[in-house]
């Protein structure tokens, strides 16, 4: 069985004393959750977010990684950097790093590999645009996204990945994928890893992303393909975000 993950990914939001008084309403809230609780924030505030989380279950990730080591790189941060830092996931591939920033299947692909052989956990987001869905895109194309993401990682590797479906029209739109949606894009995802890295694909976690949010997360939550969610908005507030880390309640 795979257990469930619920992350939130801040975005651009959260001053450093915002994030403190966030983190410290929510860990009181989501201490007994049954699943995997993590929290993505900008870099700026991950020493105040971690003198919060210390010892508890919610976990800190990062927004992005560059995917070398060091260097002449302005702006970036090296795995090595979150390590020490105490992040222990990084989200890659986010669509909005895709669309405003450039970001290619390619060098999402390096900053896997980096992640994962630095012992962090890559969210790696993946996600079809409004105009691949009505064409007819979707399956292929996340399948694409997916498996170039995973080259280069051995099975043992890819069954400890977090994969994110993130349609690109569900972000912060409050328009949500139907859970039948969401579900059968997801399990094209698992399929996807099935015929590259075999029943490994059993144990990779698929979250579902976009305009998740307390009134929708339950029967999202219920369908079978779906191991968790990537949280924007409803994130931003701790009662919001710790009801969908208790989605079965
Ligand atoms: P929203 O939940 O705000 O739609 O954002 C989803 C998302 O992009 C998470 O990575």
């Amino acid at each position: 069985m795979r257990k469930p993950i619920i992350a939130g990914n801040w975005k651009m939001n959260m001053t450093p004393s915002e994030a403190r008084k966030l983190v410290t309403e929510l860990v009181p809230l989501v201490r007994d959750a049954a699943c995997d609780v993590v929290v993505c924030t900008p870099a700026v505030d991950f020493a105040a977010v971690n003198e919060v989380i210390k010892g508890t279950n919610v976990k800190l990730g990062a927004e992005n990684m560059h995917w070398e080591a060091s260097g002449a790189f302005t702006g970036e941060l090296s795995a090595a950097m979150l390590k020490e830092s105490g992040v222990e996931y990084v989200i890659l591939g986010h669509s909005e790093r895709r669309q405003y920033f450039g970001e290619t299947d390619a060098t999402v692909n390096k900053r896997v590999l980096a992640a994962v052989k630095a012992g962090l956990t890559p969210i790696i987001c993946v996600g079809e645009k409004k105009e691949d869905r009505e064409a007819g895109y979707t399956n292929a194309l996340v399948s694409y996204q997916t498996l170039i993401a995973l080259s280069g990682l051995t099975a043992d590797e890819v069954k400890r990945v977090v994969i994110a479906y993130e349609p690109v029209w569900a972000i912060g739109t409050g328009l949500t994928a139907t859970d039948e949606q969401a579900n059968e894009t997801i399990g094209v995802i698992r399929e996807a890893v099935r015929s590259v890295y075999g029943d490994a694909a059993d144990d990779v976690r698929i979250q579902y992303g976009g305009s998740m949010k307390p009134a929708n997360c339950k029967s999202l939550m219920a369908q079978p393909e779906i191991d968790g969610g990537l949280i924007g908005g409803a994130s931003l507030k701790a009662e919001d975000f710790s009801k969908i880390v208790h989605f079965d309640a």
